[in-house]
């Protein structure tokens, strides 16, 4: 069975203060690493090792929220995935639709980062997903697949194996309006066959697919507990414990029942 993976991505939230309250109070909730439950926290570069230190030794992980291609240099204001692993990053989100669409990110921007954070041994929580345009203009698969293909050009089965797909419609990111279930579960069914005619169904089988998008703890449960999805990525919503912990207990009860 796959691992739920409950994700919250800060954003450019929090200070330092208000981040180490956030993480201590899940790192208490969450004492020890658990077995159906993968826990992570994504805070602003700045704030990484805080973070990793407040959770160290419990069950919650650090990641990171982007990292840069190249391996170091001269590249202002960039991060290297190397410098990543050295604070405790286990993850980095790359592709979210606020890179693609605000910062201007490509899908070949996106390869380059994929690969560099694979060959430097820190997972990838790949994120695609369709602006409301594309999917009123009935485009939503078709704007996958090729957020799919570029993302992971050149990328191996082997090489994939680590890697997490969070599919966020960009129109139901921080707008609370959610993807119905049944929205969400028609787009991870196909991205996982997406997934099995570019390398296997067993690797299919495996892989995780988080929904992302204005997930709260009054849809948690319903979206988790569809078929395809894996996990949630959560914007909003896992700033505060009070909000975040109830998904993280929905996922916990979903993966003991
Ligand atoms: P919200 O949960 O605020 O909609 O954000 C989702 C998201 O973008 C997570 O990466």
């Amino acid at each position: 069975m796959r691992r739920f993976l409950v994700a919250g991505n800060w954003k450019m939230n929090t200070n330092r203060a208000s981040g180490q309250d956030l993480a201590a109070a899940l790192a208490e909730n969450a004492p020890a690493a658990e077995d159906g439950v993968e826990i992570l926290v994504c805070p602003p570069h700045p704030y990484l090792t805080t973070i990793a230190d407040k959770v160290s030794g419990s069950g919650v992980q650090v990641g990171a929220q982007d990292v840069y291609f190249e391996a170091g240099g001269a590249f202002t204001g960039e991060v290297a995935v190397d410098m990543l692993k050295d604070v405790g990053c286990e993850y980095v989100i790359i592709g979210h639709s606020e890179r693609r669409h605000v910062i201007g990110e490509t899908d070949e921007i996106i390869n380059r980062k994929v690969k560099a954070a694979i060959a430097g041994g820190v997972k990838v929580i790949l994120c695609v997903g369709e602006l409301l345009s594309d999917r009123e203009g009935g485009n939503t698969e078709s704007v996958l697949d090729a957020q799919m293909s570029g993302g992971l050009a050149d990328i191996s089965e082997q090489d994939a194996k680590e890697l997490v797909i969070a599919y966020e419609p960009v129109w139901a990111i921080g707008t609370g309006v959610t993807a119905s279930p049944e929205q969400a579960e028609s787009a991870h069914e196909h991205l996982r066959k997406w997934v099995a005619n570019r390398y296997n169904s067993t690797f299919s089988d495996q892989i995780r697919i988080l929904y992302g998008g204005s997930v709260k703890a009054d849809n948690a449960e319903t979206l988790m507990g569809q078929a395809n999805v894996d996990g949630a990525l959560v914007g909003g919503a896992s700033l505060k414990p009070e909000l975040f912990v109830p998904i993280i207990d929905a996922a916990r009860k979903l993966a003991s029942a």
